[in-house]
């Protein structure tokens, strides 16, 4: 089932996937900035943004973004020292964080290496701090990037996991995924309090996934938990992601 303010794009390919995306990072970007001078966007990790992370710091979009008043956040990061192979950071910063011209002070790094309860009370300050958010206050983040697992997991939010009923804290940590491994996360009041939530999926690895939640009865999977509570959720997926759902790519699937 799908809510009605949700949308769906249909991308030929990956790489066109990944365009896409990055023409929504710029447009909300320079929309953000317009509307209240600034763009704070919170990314996620594995594999499936990364094309689109590197196109960021290519052109048209390189100088599309007013990378000055962009500050970017991230929704969850493996407790790994940075230069980690498993460290979403790390990803970020070669992929694109390294060669773009953004202020140094608005990247803002989940603290991997600090333990992890004290790593989730820590970015839940700096949310804090940066929204200047009272107690009980939620920060709006212009745009959310992200993935899904083939459980049906997005950020670090696992099924059965205590995380997903989580409603006070902004950060959690958590433990799990693959690497098996303790995590921080952003928990889905923030990431349902966003703007705009586009979730990347690319593959046919993910076309059991999508099924299972576009064309079947399943509700309860953590990625089915992402409900904009004002914003826009966008689905960006290509040809193979897609493969299983009924009717055609081009006109989208068929849904009840
Ligand atoms: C993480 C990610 C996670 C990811 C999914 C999909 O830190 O592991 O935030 O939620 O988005 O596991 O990963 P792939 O894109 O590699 O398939």
């Amino acid at each position: 089932m799908k809510p009605e303010k949700d949308k769906i794009l249909f991308l030929e390919n990956s790489t066109d996937l990944a365009r896409a995306g990055a023409g929504i990072f710029v447009s909300t970007a320079k929309r953000s900035i317009e509307e209240k001078g600034y763009f704070a966007a919170a990314i996620s990790g594995g594999s499936s943004p990364r094309r689109l992370h590197r196109l960021l710091v290519k052109e048209p979009y390189l100088s599309g973004i007013p990378w000055e008043r962009t500050h970017i956040f991230w929704v969850d990061e493996r407790c790994v020292p940075e230069d980690d192979p498993a460290s979403n950071y790390g990803a970020a910063k070669g992929d694109f964080l390294d060669l773009a011209p953004i202020p140094p002070g608005h990247i803002h790094r989940m603290p991997g290496e600090t333990p992890p309860e004290q790593g989730a009370l820590n970015y839940q300050e700096e949310l804090m701090d940066f929204f200047r958010l009272n107690k009980g206050e939620l920060p709006v983040f212009d745009l959310i990037l992200l993935g899904i697992g083939t459980d049906g997991h997005t950020a670090s939010l696992f099924p059965g996991h205590g995380a997903l009923q989580e409603r006070e804290r902004l950060v959690t940590a958590v433990r799990g995924g693959h690497p098996n491994v303790s995590r921080l996360t952003m928990t889905f009041p923030v990431i349902n309090n966003a703007g705009k939530i586009l979730f990347i999926v690319t593959g046919k690895g993910k076309s059991g996934i999508i099924n299972k939640i576009f064309n079947k009865a399943h509700k309860s999977l953590p990625a089915q938990m992402i409900q904009p509570v004002k914003g826009e959720l966008i689905w960006l997926m290509d040809r193979e992601a897609a493969s299983l759902l009924h009717g055609d790519i081009e006109n989208g699937p068929s849904r009840r």
